[in-house]
């Protein structure tokens, strides 16, 4: 016979423990702890992956792989998130916060994947008449394939549609409206969401069908739902900006099939999302090389450099604790920077207030930014504006030093390509000690102590030039 058991699950991370705890030790979360009967296990989430019937092991060199093929959006900053395209046969999430346009991404996405595939829609938010019309914007004048639509929230029903037709790809906007009957819960709440990924995933991988799916985010920023939704997918990707600013970053925070450090831009405007090819233009103030304490940065994010305006405004302060107000960048970066300046270059800052912004709002966490920003405190205190094209990049030591930063060579590249006249950079380690060419007429200026950065921007007077 077999013993009945109970256990109680995190719904949230999954942590299982034989006694009911008012707070997952593992999560913090509270309340979250549901009493399961161990021996109700549907088969079905188990089988996930068909393993061979006869062995329950294989040897690694018999196992049959193929080439994971991907299919191109036409959205080059989208497939290059994805490490090239979007994988056949792959789960993925995407999340981000109420009207930052993940429907209308997705609706973009299935517009183009509809030309070469057989694409289906479930918009269980919006009625189908308000998707078409959505569509009928985004798409202009061109047709829109093989695409159809869908506002079935019965998950169960939508899974059995998925079994008879054969779809390549599922679109389910999004995971918190679905609900499958047999599960407690009203949609949205973690047990249903938790199923519904689970059979949803089970159908696809079966039926070989690439799922995009919507995910919610909390106050905090989290995905809804447990935890196990992000642990189960193939890639998740986050779509973030600030509704008011024109432009939104997807990031990929987890992807199976590539890197996840790759950014891509778009602007939202009155016909869709755009894709910003040039993110260098994007990113800078049109005041800059007039004002002081504005300073170009060359950063790295993924594969791809661009250049972006730091500005910094330090002004005396009459407060016992100055304030120091950041954004774009982490505020402890900006303690350090301005401990190490205190330290090493003897200007100190204890009687100032210090604002700083990256300008377009972009959030910045290299330490390549370091060299940037000293130089735009530096710019603000001795009240020179730096030439426009002057660009800098480099971590700084807590001695003063300046370090190199993986990906120098590409930033470098760029600048050059954007044609700046001076790019002030840290030595390279790597270097045969013969300077790089780099094509055009930028200047690399190789710093290996902050001070110089000082002598340099001290030193310039830009209505001289
Ligand atoms: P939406 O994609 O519905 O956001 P989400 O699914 O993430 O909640 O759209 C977000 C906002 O984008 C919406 O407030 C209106 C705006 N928008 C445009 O500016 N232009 C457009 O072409 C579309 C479709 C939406
Ligand atoms: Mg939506």
């Amino acid at each position: 016979m077999v013993k009945k058991r109970t256990s109680y699950v995190c719904s949230n991370c999954s942590y299982t423990t034989p006694k009911w705890m008012g707070r997952c030790p593992e999560c913090g979360e509270w309340n979250t702890l549901e009493e399961k009967d161990e021996t109700v296990v549907t088969e079905q989430n188990h089988r996930l992956f068909q393993s061979s019937p006869d062995a329950v092991y294989t040897h690694i060199s018999e196992v049959e792989t193929t080439d994971s093929e991907r299919v191109k959006t036409g959205y080059k900053e989208f497939d290059r998130i994805l490490g090239g395209g979007v994988v056949k046969g792959s789960y993925n999430l995407i999340s981000g916060h109420p009207g930052i346009g993940k429907s209308t991404l997705m609706l973009q996405i299935a517009l183009e994947l509809s030309k070469q595939c057989k694409v289906l829609y479930l918009s269980a938010e919006e009625s189908i008449t308000q998707v078409k019309i959505r569509f009928e914007r985004l798409a202009g004048k061109q047709g829109c394939g093989r695409l159809f639509l869908s506002n079935e929230s019965n998950l169960d029903k939508l899974r059995a549609k998925l079994e008879e037709e054969d779809f390549d790809i599922l679109f389910c906007d999004s995971i918190q409206s679905v609900y499958s009957p047999s599960v407690l819960g009203i949609p949205g709440s973690v047990s249903q969401i938790k199923e519904c990924a689970v059979r949803l995933l089970e159908t696809a991988k079966r039926k070989d069908i690439t799922v995009f799916v919507v995910g919610h985010v909390t106050k905090n920023g989290e995905i809804a739902g447990p935890m196990l939704l992000e642990h189960m997918v193939d890639s998740v990707l986050i779509f973030e900006g600030d509704s008011s600013l024109g432009y939104r970053v997807l990031r990929c925070s987890k992807n199976r099939f590539g890197a996840t450090d790759e950014i891509g831009i778009f602007t939202m405007t009155s016909n869709g999302l755009h894709e910003v090819e040039n993110p260098s233009q994007f990113f800078l103030s049109d005041n800059l090389g007039t004002i002081s304490g504005s300073a170009r940065a060359l950063v790295l994010e993924g594969t791809r450099p661009f250049l972006v305006e730091v500005q910094s405004l330090v002004t005396s302060s009459n407060l016992p604790q100055p304030r120091r107000v950041v954004t774009g960048i982490d505020s402890g970066r900006l303690a350090m920077i301005c401990a190490i300046l205190e330290k090493r270059c003897d200007i100190y800052f204890s009687n100032f207030d210090i604002f700083v912004n990256i300008a377009g709002g972009l959030k910045i966490k290299t330490p390549s930014i370091d060299m940037p920003l000293a130089a735009s405190l530096f710019s603000s205190v001795f009240n020179l504006p730096l030439p426009v094209d002057w660009a800098f990049v480099g971590e700084i030591g807590l001695g003063g030093e300046v370090r190199e930063v993986p990906g120098l060579d590409i930033m470098l590249k760029e600048g050059a390509r954007l044609g700046l006249s001076k790019i002030f950079a840290p030595h390279e380690r790597s270097s045969s000690g013969k300077e790089k060419k780099y094509p055009g007429k930028t200047e690399i200026i190789r710093i290996s102590h902050i001070d110089e950065i000082r002598e340099h921007t001290a030193s310039t007077n830009i209505f001289d030039r």
